[in-house]
């Protein structure tokens, strides 16, 4: 019997980094989860142990400090990578650019490092669709172009897709897929684990369930006067579930040796436009509650609609998202319930 592979999960502690651990532990792979705990606390990587029964290692390592990571990988047969260990914030990003560009950049280059040290591997690249900024024509294609980005974390995911680029076309046994994800709402079913932001949510729906559960008074929708059907901005809401089973088929693809190039790149979303309305309305509707909402001025940096078109993924990973958006708003209030142990 082949030995199973081996993939290290750099922010495996994290919201999108603890579902994918999931998905990957499901599907057989051994997993070892990296994370510093900067921005996140043990209760997703605890969940990730009651949902699958298993421990898988924990390395709480700074990615940013190479030789840690080096001693990561001497104590683990690591076969892959998928890089979540960053931080995420546009508007602290805009205050702190160097905080975003020294952790960002350093932590991706020296898990690349670590690889080429090796003479090779396989790189997951958690990009987003920030890239594309406000496009030309919607939905966008991998193809659409990238436009400069607006924010240093924007810049930062840019900057590393084409360090990944550059470094798999330097180093002859790597190959790399950055993922580029549209955005991801909700919570696994289990309720267990899910986001857990510090502080007031910069992101929607973490904003949604925190006003629905008390925590915060009113939501604020930025601007209700885009040219869009209801003057609210159009996303692409991505469940996290569907999101993480897209890294555990782009894994296999990696394994299997299914690429096309040795760099790919792939949109990850449902190729489905929902407006911040019709997202707070099936909110309430899925969950029976009213939310305390307002009008409020746009959110500098918005960009008025961007979705995706999915069918390069859905075509070459063999994936497809599957779950509804009332499913996905259902799972975000029962994982907020949970947290708050309503
Ligand atoms: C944001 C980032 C994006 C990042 C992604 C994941 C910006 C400009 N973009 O995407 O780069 O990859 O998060 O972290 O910040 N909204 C409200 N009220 C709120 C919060 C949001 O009306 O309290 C609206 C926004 O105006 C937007 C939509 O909800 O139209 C989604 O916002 P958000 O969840 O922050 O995601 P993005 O801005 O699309």
């Amino acid at each position: 019997m082949s030995e199973k592979k081996c993939v290290l999960v750099s922010g495996g502690a994290g919201y999108i980094g603890s579902h994918v651990t999931v998905e990957l532990l499901s599907a057989g792979y051994e997993v070892v989860v990296a994370d510093n705990f900067s921005n996140c606390d043990r209760t997703n990587y605890e969940g990730v142990c009651a949902i699958t029964g298993q421990r898988p290692p924990l390395e709480e390592i700074d990615c940013c400090d190479a030789k840690a990571v080096e001693g990561l990988f001497s104590r683990h047969k690591i076969d892959a990578a998928i890089h979540f260990a960053a931080f995420k914030a546009v508007g602290e990003s805009v205050e702190e650019p160097l905080l975003y560009y020294r952790n960002n950049l350093t932590s991706f280059i020296n898990i690349l490092q670590a690889f080429a040290n090796r003479g090779g591997g396989n790189v997951l690249f958690s990009s987003s669709a920030t890239v594309y900024g406000e496009p030309d024509e919607t939905p966008v294609t991998e193809q659409s172009p990238r436009k400069p980005a607006t924010s240093p974390y924007g810049n930062t995911k840019q900057i590393c897709e084409d360090i990944l680029r550059d470094t798999v076309s330097a180093c002859a046994g790597l190959r790399g897929i950055a993922l580029r994800y549209f955005n991801p709402i909700g919570a696994h079913p289990s309720a267990l684990i899910g986001e857990l932001p510090r502080g007031i949510p910069n992101n929607l729906v973490p904003f949604i369930t925190q006003t629905a559960a008390g925590v915060r008074e009113v939501l604020s929708i930025f601007g209700n006067d885009y040219p869009t059907p209801d003057g609210t901005c159009l996303r692409d809401y991505i469940d996290v579930v569907d999101l993480a089973r897209a890294h555990t088929c782009a894994v296999t693809r990696m394994f299997e040796g299914r690429m096309r190039e040795d760099y790919e790149i792939f949109n990850v979303g449902t190729g489905r436009p929902l407006s911040v309305l019709e997202l707070v309305r099936a909110f309430e509707k899925v969950n029976g509650l009213k939310l305390n909402y307002r009008f409020a001025p746009r959110r500098a940096g918005d960009v008025t609609a961007v979705w995706a078109d999915p069918s390069l993924a859905n075509r070459e990973l063999g994936w497809k998202a599957t779950r509804s958006v009332e499913e996905t708003l259902s799972s975000a209030w029962a994982w907020e319930k949970h947290i708050r142990g309503i």
